[in-house]
């Protein structure tokens, strides 16, 4: 088989985490510790510089399993878009299809972490492409086998369905793992799903779309549009079928959690690195759980993010004809 190429297209961010003694629930006696105070200099222990931004991790950890990797966004000259180029660049992403204009910016945020791990996060989403004049050229989707849209900022729903309409006429498979934009309108999202080859959603999100209480109905389902669907529960497990086989998994390892951001794109890119490489249904559960555990572990969504032949254990996992 050659190598499999993939497009992962959406926004990216410059994520900064913040950490200090002095972001703690516990200061000024017994008192709750929720706000900045106004006027006041206060002592950074240690920050962590992080790339963020759904379609930019996803993009790492197909390049990390040796998938033909490239990025699609609208970037500009910023510090923040700066990094993101440095970061996938580094990574080996292709960032030929980036398109890069004075008017864009990339996302940023500073992550103050307080001293019991809770977070507060300041948030500035930057500037991208809108659906009203996409400055994309979507005609990259010609030369790959899948496209990986999610996280499509302004562009919604309306950027999402032109990079699927495009996908459909030029043959290539699409991976939805919807995100924030693109779950804004769910009946409108539901009407692209007869478009979809791997649907992979939490369960909240799965609730927007199809009826169902267990994962397991969900979906099933969810099958009734795409062929191989997935729902995850947080550590609570995950489910999910390709018309032939049903896999119920639990939780991978039990992991002390230092930042979950992440954590829903390490497990679906981890799962469609593995399912485009030929695994097993099985097989590609495991292996997005195990790079799902690993980010959690880690600041940032992309440090932990698996490299190829990391040596994988069993975990509890339940396969049954669908
Ligand atoms: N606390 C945890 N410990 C171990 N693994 C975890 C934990 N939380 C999440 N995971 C792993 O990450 C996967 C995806 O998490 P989750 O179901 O929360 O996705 P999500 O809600 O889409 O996440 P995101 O908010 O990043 O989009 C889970 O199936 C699990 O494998
Ligand atoms: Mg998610």
């Amino acid at each position: 088989m050659s190598t499999p190429r993939i497009l992962a297209i959406g926004k990216a961010t410059q994520d900064v985490f913040l950490k200090s003694d002095e972001f703690s629930p516990q200061m000024e006696g017994k008192v709750a510790y929720t706000h900045l105070p106004l006027g006041v200099k206060m002592e950074v222990e240690d920050i962590v510089f992080a790339t963020g931004g759904n379609a930019s991790n996803v993009a790492v950890t197909f390049a990390r399993q040796g998938i033909h990797s490239s990025y699609m966004w609208t970037l500009g000259h910023d510090p923040a878009s700066e990094t993101v180029l440095h970061d996938l660049d580094a990574e080996g992403v292709d960032t030929s299809h980036v398109v890069r204009r004075e008017k864009y910016r990339a996302g940023y945020s500073n992550i103050l972490i307080a001293t019991d791990g809770e977070r507060t996060i300041l948030n500035n989403r930057g500037v991208s492409t809108g659906a009203d004049n996409i400055d994309l050229n979507l005609d990259a989707i010609n030369d790959v086998d899948w496209v990986y849209p999610t996280s499509l900022a302004l562009g919604g729903i309306e950027l999402l369905r032109a990079i699927v309409d495009k996908a459909e006429s030029a043959g290539a498979k699409v991976m939805l793992n919807p995100a924030g934009p693109e779950l804004a309108d769910p009946q409108k999202l539901k009407a692209l799903l007869s478009s979809i080859d791997v649907l992979c959603v939490n369960k909240e999100e799965m609730q927007m779309l199809v009826d169902g209480e267990t994962l397991e109905e969900l979906v099933r389902h969810a099958l009734h549009y795409v062929p191989v669907a997935i729902v995850s529960d947080g550590p609570r497990g995950v489910v999910a079928s390709d018309g032939k086989t049903i896999v119920s998994a639990g939780m991978y390892e039990d992991v002390p959690v230092v930042d979950r951001t992440g954590a829903g794109d390490a497990f679906a890119s981890g799962f469609l690195s593995q399912w485009i490489l030929g695994k097993s249904l099985r097989e590609a559960i495991v292996f997005a759980s195990a790079n799902s555990t690993s980010v959690v572990t880690k600041f940032g969504a992309k440090e932990g993010i698996l490299h190829k032949n990391t040596e994988l254990h069993d975990m509890p996992l339940e396969e049954k004809p669908y």
